[in-house]
């Protein structure tokens, strides 16, 4: 037993932290995806990893930060991307409110590190360096090792230059653009997020003043994506807000590739004063444009002041869809559990592994059977 000498704030943290320990990295490291299908666990956040028959395996808006952790000066920065849009100073309380599923240090097999936009809270520094620092390689289409690929827009990729990725590992995309990984295709679209219109490099009291500028070029900051899998299409919208062009994605991919089986949006209830996740109307109608089977609502989970009830989006699903004759479903997931496509496209929730399936596989310990 441990001499309360040697526990320490710093072996409480190495014993703690992350969480889940490499638990989802051994889960994700073991599964075998069937052929046909495709595999995905949510990481939390908009963070989704993507397993294919093929062994591709995609990190998706990967991210190991958290929110605020003290009180501070309780003032936030006079740029930050919340202040350009409701002019506010107050700090935000975005505490981080799900646990640490997934271990970035202890990723062996990584085929491609993919990011929608450049807030914080969808890129990780710990990823970047653990596939930079440790050379992490893949195979290209032709079966030629190289490099992890990091696939963003354009200043997202500056974001991992600067962090030190070098920038012939950086694929720069754009809506239109097209990736191969192993045996998925990667289709960058528009991005909706027009929080980040709203966002300036510069988070100090010398921004830059955005009144009356025409917005800049959202397709450097932002994309949403299409991941054409064995399994489906998995349409990722980043933290886009809902737009009637979801509708135009719909029919495109529809076209091009046989529709979307699954999608996710950034769900959030919205303080007073802010517009930056889709609520359940917006989820819905998301779904409903794009033609897909599932949606499954995401972002919920991580911030305190976003969190939002998932039921909400039931309850409203339950009244319209026979009126409307919705075409689709929501799933509900949990943060560190896994979704398989389409063997679970029926579901309408997630529950984690509940154990104890050897119950009596083995003779009981007790004084009498009663007792059980
Ligand atoms: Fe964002
Ligand atoms: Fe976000």
């Amino acid at each position: 037993m441990a001499d309360l000498k040697d526990v320490t704030r710093d072996s409480w943290i190495m014993s703690t932290f992350p969480e889940w320990g490499t638990w989802l990295n051994e889960e994700i490291d073991n599964a075998v995806v069937e052929p046909g299908q495709v595999e995905m666990w949510w990481l939390g956040c908009v963070g989704i990893w993507f397993k294919t028959p093929g062994g591709a395996n995609v990190a998706v808006d990967f991210w190991a930060g958290n929110g605020k952790r003290t009180h501070g000066d309780g003032l936030m920065k006079p740029g930050h991307q919340m202040a350009n849009m409701a002019g506010v100073r107050k700090m935000q309380p975005n505490l981080r409110n799900v646990p640490f599923v997934i271990d970035p240090f202890a990723i062996k097999n990584l085929d491609a590190v993919v990011v929608t936009h450049i807030h914080q809270d969808h890129m990780s520094k710990e990823l970047a360096a653990h596939v930079v620092n440790n050379n992490m390689t893949t195979t290209d289409e032709n079966g030629k090792e190289i490099p992890v690929p990091f696939i963003g827009p354009k200043d997202a990729v500056d974001i991992w230059v600067g962090w030190g990725v070098p920038r012939e590992q950086c694929i720069v995309v754009k809506p239109g653009d097209r990736v191969k990984i192993k045996d998925m295709e990667i289709v960058a679209y528009d991005s909706f997020d027009r929080t980040i219109i709203v966002t300036t490099t510069d988070t100090s009291e010398n921004r830059p003043d955005l009144w009356g500028k025409c917005p800049m070029d959202m397709d450097e900051k932002a994309v949403n994506y299409l991941f054409v899998t064995p399994g489906g299409n998995i349409y990722h919208s980043g933290d886009s807000h809902y737009s009637i062009y979801f509708a135009k994605h719909g029919k495109d991919i529809a076209k091009e590739f046989g529709g979307v089986d699954v999608c996710f949006g950034a769900y959030g209830c919205n303080p007073i004063g802010i517009q930056d996740k889709m609520e359940a109307t917006d989820m819905l109608r998301m779904a409903e444009a794009l033609q897909s089977k599932v949606v499954i609502p995401i972002h919920h989970d991580v911030w305190t002041n976003f969190q939002a009830d998932v039921q909400e989006i039931k309850v409203l699903w339950d009244m319209r869809k026979d009126r409307l004759d919705y075409k689709f479903h929501p799933f509900f997931w949990e943060v560190g559990g896994h979704y398989t496509y389409p063997q679970d496209k029926d579901r309408f929730a997630y529950h984690h592994d509940r154990g104890f399936h050897d119950c009596f596989d083995h003779e009981p310990n007790v004084p009498f059977r009663s007792v059980l």
